[in-house]
């Protein structure tokens, strides 16, 4: 079964718990973390992370768009993070990040922004939990999926199976059950991050079943 991650990046902030209770069945929690200086947009902090962590089982996964993401780690960590992404284009020292990260007992993931390539994190692949890859440019949910980026998904697979190592794909952005969903498990995800498809959707169970179900 495919894992999916719901996007809280999609939610009415202002029922944030009876929001999470309505994409239980997932699993995953996706928490998108932007400072207004790494990407254009401002969410929240580790705060409403804690919170949300006292009203759920799910794993938590936090992407931390935001500059020096060091700073953060603990404090994320003793939120209630189960999984910290951090962008690569925002850590001079990723192995360092890493190490940062793993002390704190959470698993290391990082980002990929659209336009970076894979040989930026091909020597700290066999320490990561999870690689990243942005399907959007990251700042704001309901973009559109950026078709290169399955050549992308297929190339990192590859990698990870040469290397024979046990690193989850995920993507984040424009995700949606029938189309881009197939299309990157096709090419080799693990995890589907989905903001907008499924917030916006009366039915949330059903298209988090629907993207369970996607067969590569
Ligand atoms: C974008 C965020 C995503 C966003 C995805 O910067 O990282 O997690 O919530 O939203 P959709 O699924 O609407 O593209
Ligand atoms: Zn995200």
């Amino acid at each position: 079964m495919i894992k999916v991650a719901p996007s809280i990046l999609g939610a009415d902030f202002s029922k944030l718990a009876a929001e999470v209770e309505t994409v239980k069945e997932a699993g995953y929690l996706h928490i998108d973390v932007m400072d207004g200086h790494f990407v254009p947009n401002i969410t929240l902090g580790p705060g409403v992370l804690a919170d949300v962590a006292k009203r759920t089982e799910q794993i938590l996964d936090v992407h931390l768009m935001i500059e020096n993401p060091d700073n953060y780690i603990a404090q994320f960590a003793e939120a209630g993070a189960d999984i910290i992404s951090v962008h690569v284009e925002a850590c001079p020292h990723l192995h360092r990040t890493i190490q940062n990260i793993q002390e704190q007992s959470v698993g290391a993931a990082v980002a990929l922004n659209p336009a970076t390539p894979l040989e930026t994190i091909k020597h700290v692949l066999p320490e990561l939990e999870m690689v990243l890859i942005m399907t959007v440019n990251p700042g704001f949910g309901g973009q559109s999926f950026i078709p290169e980026m399955v050549d992308k998904i297929k190339e990192l697979n590859q990698m990870i199976e040469e290397q024979n190592l046990d690193v989850d794909i995920q993507v984040d952005g424009g995700i949606k059950p029938t189309t881009t969903a197939v299309e990157a498990v096709e090419a080799g995800a693990d995890i589907l991050v989905a903001g907008s498809a499924i917030f916006g959707a009366e039915d949330r169970e059903k298209v988090i079943k629907e993207f369970q179900n996607v067969k590569s």
